[in-house]
């Protein structure tokens, strides 16, 4: 990296926790986004999640400091341009991406790495929008960022080698555990979790077993530290229907049909946590 900027594009439950864990690593960062009141929100969020790592004594008042002091905030792209590495974090939508990768192309220099923290859309796609093949990967960090050591890396069929080596090299300066793959819908950590949590909802939907019974048997039974229907609100109902939705195109096989539970969830904006309400409520 020439030098240490870094840009996080989306400041929503990604975004902020992207931003947060590069600017307590030492980066400076630019977050963006079209929407100022997702700005405020993520800034007062990262103090919040800052101050509870001091709490825990994970990390110290000026670290807190030092990390707030790093991060900007704009409602503009254009701000990006300075930085050697941009991850995208939008909305988990073709459209959008494509668009935002093909203005970033323009504004940053050619040598900057474009990454995108897709859950389900095809690198490649994105990579088609840009002149820079070589430099498109994805990076699937993990929620809550700042908290889950995987960090899912997706080589493009273009993506070079020296792309590659840069962003292993990152992922480990802020301390995350690398681990990569090809590009295929839903890669491999939604491939597998995304059919579990819409099975979930179906049991749900089917009268199969209560929402506290689906998540215990799950955690009992399997040992996984959370329940799929509270991992759906945490991750976000939209963005589970939007990735399940994206499987079943790409391999245009109805096993993806997604639960109606799901569509209908959405449709009532009860989409997890950041609504207040999906499977469960939340203050
Ligand atoms: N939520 C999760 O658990 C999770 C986990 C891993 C990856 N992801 C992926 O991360 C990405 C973001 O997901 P999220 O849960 O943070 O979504 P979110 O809905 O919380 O936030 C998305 C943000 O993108 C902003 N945005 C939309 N269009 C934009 C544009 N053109 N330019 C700039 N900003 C724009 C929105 O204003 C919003 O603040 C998606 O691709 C998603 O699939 C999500």
């Amino acid at each position: 990296m020439q030098n240490k900027s870094i840009g996080v594009v989306g400041a929503g439950t990604m975004g902020n926790g992207i931003a947060h864990v590069f600017a307590l690593h030492g980066f400076s960062v630019t977050l963006a986004d079209i929407n100022p009141d997702a700005l405020k929100w993520a800034r007062s969020n990262i103090k919040s999640n800052l101050n509870r790592q001091l709490d825990k004594g994970l990390i110290n008042q000026e670290e807190v400091k030092a990390s707030i002091d790093r991060i900007n905030t704009s409602v503009e792209l254009k701000d990006l341009s300075n930085c050697s590495l941009v991850i995208e974090a939008a909305s988990e939508s073709l459209e959008i991406k494509k668009k935002i990768f093909k203005n970033l192309d323009t504004i940053c220099s050619e040598d900057t790495i474009l990454a995108s923290n897709t859950s389900s859309i095809s690198i490649n796609r994105l990579a088609s929008s840009t002149s820079r093949k070589g430099r498109v990967i994805g990076m699937h960090f993990m929620n809550p960022v700042p908290i889950m050591k995987l960090v899912e890396i997706i080589c493009g069929k273009n993506t070079s080698s020296s792309t590659k080596e840069m962003i292993e090299s990152i992922s480990k300066k802020i301390n995350k555990i690398p681990l990569f793959c090809n590009d295929s819908p839903g890669f491999v950590s939604n491939r597998i979790l995304m059919p579990m949590i819409n099975e979930a909802a179906f049991s749900l939907m089917e009268g199969v077993a209560d929402k506290e019974a689906i998540d215990g048997i799950m955690k009992l039974g399997m040992g996984h530290p959370i329940g799929p229907l509270k991992l759906a609100d945490l991750i976000g109902i939209d963005i589970c229907l939007s990735i399940i939705l994206v499987l079943r195109e790409e391999f245009d096989n109805p096993k993806y049909d997604p639960c109606p539970l799901l569509e209908k969830m959405v449709q009532d904006r009860k989409l997890g946590r950041k609504t207040g309400e999906g499977f469960y409520k939340y203050k």
